[in-house]
C-alpha cells in the first residue's frame, strides 16, 4: 500500500518535471526584467502635488507624475515613490520601464465616484463587457502596449473601495461592466509583488494578451460574499508566473482564461505556460484555481504546485459551457511540501 503510493508518487512528480522541462521551464518564477527592482532614477508622487489626506484626488498629480519618468526610458527607466499616506485617485494610465512603488503605509485608494473610472472598448476577445453589453469601466491602474512595468514596495496598498460597486452591482445600477484593480493589456516584461490588494470592485489583476508576468509574495484580500472579486486572472497570456500568494476573496483565487465565446474563438489568443506555486487561500463560493469558464481562445501547460486551501468550495475545476469552444490541454498538479 504504501510502497505503490510512494511509486504513482515518484510517477507523478517525474511526469511533472518531465512536462515542465520539455517547455523548458524551471519550477520557480523566471524574471524577464529581473534588474529593473533597481532603478537609476527615482521621483515622489508628492514633487507632482499629490496630498495623501484620503480626500484629495490625485488623478491628475499620477498622470503627471507617470509622464516625467519618460524621458529614462533608454536610460534604465525610473521608480515612482509613493510615500507612506492614503492616495485617492481615479484611474491612470502607466508607462514602460518604469517602478510604481508603494512605501511600507502607502495606501493607493480608488475613487468611489465611478466618473473618476472612465469608460472604455470592450476587449475584442470578449466582444462585450463582462456584466453588460457594451464598454467597461477602465481599472484603476491601467496599461497597454507597454514593456518591463514592475508595481512592487514594502507591502503597501492597493485598496478599490469596491463596496460601491459591489452595491450597485447588487442593485442593477450598473451602466457599464466594473473596473478591476488592475489591468495590463498587450504588455511584456511585468513583475507584481510585495503589496496588498484589497477590495477590488471586480477582479484584482488582470493580464490580458500578456507576455512573461510575475505576481510573487502578494496578499489578496475581499470579503467571501464579495461578486466577482477573483484574485489573479492570466487571461490569453503566455509565461505567467504566480507565486507565494496568499488570497482570500469571494471568487476564484486564481482563473485562467482566454476569451469568450465567438469573440474569444475568433480572436484565438489561447493563454499557455502558467505557473501556479504555493498559492494559499480561502474562497467559500469558488475554486482555488479555475480555468474557464472564458476559455474559447484555449488554454494549455498549466503547472500547479503546493495549493494550499482551507473552507473552500472547489480545489481545482476546470470550467466550460456548451459552445464556448477551445481546448483545455495539458494541466500538471503536483503537491510536494507535506
Ligand atoms: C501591442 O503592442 C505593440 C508594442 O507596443 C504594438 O506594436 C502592437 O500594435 C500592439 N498590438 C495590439 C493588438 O494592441
Ligand atoms: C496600442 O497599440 C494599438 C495597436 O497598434 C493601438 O491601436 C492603441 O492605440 C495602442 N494603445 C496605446 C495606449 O498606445
Ligand atoms: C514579501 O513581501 C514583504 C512585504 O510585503 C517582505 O517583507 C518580504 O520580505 C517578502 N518576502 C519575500 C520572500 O520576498
Ligand atoms: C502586509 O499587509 C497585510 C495587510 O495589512 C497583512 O495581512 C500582511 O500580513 C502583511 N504582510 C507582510 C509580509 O508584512
Ligand atoms: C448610471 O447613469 C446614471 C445616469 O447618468 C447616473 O445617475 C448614475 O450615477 C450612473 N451609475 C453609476 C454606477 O455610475
Ligand atoms: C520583495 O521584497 C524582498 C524584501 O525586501 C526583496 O528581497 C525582494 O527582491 C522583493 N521581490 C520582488 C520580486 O519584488
Amino acid at each position: 500500500m504504501k510502497r505503490s503510493f510512494l511509486l504513482l508518487y515518484v510517477l507523478l512528480v517525474h511526469a511533472f518535471y518531465g512536462a515542465l522541462c520539455s517547455v523548458g521551464g524551471s519550477l520557480h518564477c523566471e524574471y524577464s526584467n529581473l534588474a529593473s527592482l533597481h532603478r537609476p532614477h527615482s521621483v515622489s508622487i508628492t514633487e507632482f502635488g499629490a496630498v495623501g489626506d484620503g480626500v484629495t484626488l490625485n488623478t491628475k498629480a499620477f498622470q503627471n507624475a507617470l509622464f516625467y519618468p519618460n524621458s529614462f526610458s533608454d536610460k534604465g527607466g525610473a521608480k515612482l515613490f509613493v510615500p507612506a499616506g492614503q492616495w485617492l485617485t481615479g484611474s491612470f494610465d502607466l508607462i514602460s520601464h518604469l517602478t510604481l512603488w508603494l512605501d511600507s503605509g502607502a495606501t493607493i485608494l480608488g475613487s468611489t465616484s465611478s466618473e473618476n473610472w472612465p469608460v472604455v472598448d470592450p476587449l475584442p476577445s470578449y466582444g462585450r463587457g463582462r456584466e453588460l453589453p457594451g464598454r467597461r469601466h477602465r481599472s484603476l491602474i491601467y496599461g497597454q502596449n507597454l514593456t518591463d512595468v514592475v508595481i512592487t514596495g514594502e507591502n503597501g496598498t492597493i485598496d478599490g473601495q469596491g463596496s460601491v460597486w459591489w452595491d450597485w452591482f447588487r442593485n442593477g445600477e450598473l451602466n457599464y461592466t466594473r473596473p478591476h484593480l488592475v489591468e495590463l493589456m498587450n504588455s511584456t516584461g511585468l513583475i507584481i509583488s510585495n503589496l496588498t490588494f484589497l477590495n477590488s470592485p471586480f477582479w484584482n489583476i488582470h493580464p490580458v494578451y500578456c507576455r512573461d508576468v510575475v505576481v510573487k509574495n502578494l496578499t489578496i484580500l475581499a470579503p467571501l460574499e464579495s461578486p466577482n472579486t477573483d484574485g489573479v486572472d492570466p487571461d490569453s497570456s503566455t509565461n505567467v508566473c504566480i507565486e507565494d500568494c496568499y488570497i482570500v476573496t469571494g471568487d476564484d483565487l486564481v482563473s485562467i482564461k482566454s476569451g469568450w465565446d465567438e469573440y474569444g474563438i475568433s480572436y484565438a489568443r489561447p493563454s499557455s505556460k502558467i505557473k501556479i506555486n504555493r498559492l494559499t487561500g480561502q474562497t467559500t463560493s469558488s475554486s482555488g484555481i479555475a480555468i474557464g469558464s472564458e476559455m474559447s481562445g484555449g488554454v494549455s501547460e498549466i503547472y500547479i504546485k503546493d495549493l494550499h486551501l482551507f473552507n473552500s468550495n472547489t480545489g481545482i475545476r476546470i470550467k466550460t459551457s456548451p459552445g464556448r469552444g477551445g481546448y483545455v490541454r495539458n494541466v500538471h498538479i503536483l503537491n510536494e511540501a507535506r
